[in-house]
């Protein structure tokens, strides 16, 4: 057994607050590209792109509509929630070095894309499976992520001219942290707890 992927693994965590901004050496991001297109997909379709976003401009942009959907979000909270909601940090679009977005091309390696004709979502099953490699490799790399879903995909679309029926799957921030927090930050802000693994667990039968 390597223990190191188990460390990796349990190290991971989703960074907003602690990116320092720093340079991401060339090398390390394509060893961390190279991790995620090595992900599995459903015939062998690999239907993912990624555009690596370093304009300031971009993100900037980028950055007003997360914050905007944050309000839309926020509008919907009340009391408590509201206010555990207002200490926490959605996004760190600005403070990380770049970002990387992943899309998904449903069209890629069709018509006929084996193992899919009965489960449509398998090709967006396959860009996650390759979002999570990243997101692994950049822990193995002394790197952070941070996954930001506060956005329209249509905006995203937009912004970055993807080409129609291309559908972005994730915006990732990158870059070195100070650290990398032992607990999630949603747990430390009181928001929600993880579950037991036993509670996850069935046997036979739900
Ligand atoms: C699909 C997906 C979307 C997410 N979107 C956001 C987001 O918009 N903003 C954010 O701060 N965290 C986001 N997260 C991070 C989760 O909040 C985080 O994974 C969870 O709280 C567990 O923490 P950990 O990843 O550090 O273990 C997202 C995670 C996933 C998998």
């Amino acid at each position: 057994m390597d223990n190191r992927l188990y460390d990796v693994i349990h190290r991971r965590r989703d960074v907003r607050a602690q990116f320092t901004g720093a340079p991401v050496p060339d090398e390390a991001l394509h060893r961390i590209l190279s991790a995620a297109h090595a992900a599995p997909s459903v015939g062998l379709s690999q239907p993912w792109d990624f555009v690596l976003v370093r304009d300031p401009a971009v993100r900037g942009a980028f950055h007003e509509h997360v914050q905007h959907e944050r309000a839309v979000f926020a509008a919907t909270l009340d009391g408590d929630a509201a206010r555990r909601f207002a200490g926490i940090k959605v996004d760190g679009v600005l403070e990380s070095t770049l970002s990387i977005v992943v899309t998904y091309d449903p069209g890629r390696g069709g018509p006929a894309v084996l193992g899919r004709h009965a489960i449509a979502d398998a090709g967006l099953y396959s860009v996650c499976l390759a979002i999570q490699n990243l997101w692994l490799a950049a822990t193995a790399e002394r790197l952070g992520v941070g996954w930001v879903s506060f956005y329209r995909e249509p905006f995203l679309g937009e912004l970055l001219g993807l080409p129609t029926g291309i559908r972005p799957v994730a915006w990732l921030c990158l870059g070195p942290v100070s650290h990398l927090e032992t607990t999630p930050d949603l747990e430390r802000h009181g928001w929600r707890r993880r579950r037991p693994l036993r509670d996850a667990v069935h046997h036979d039968r739900w």
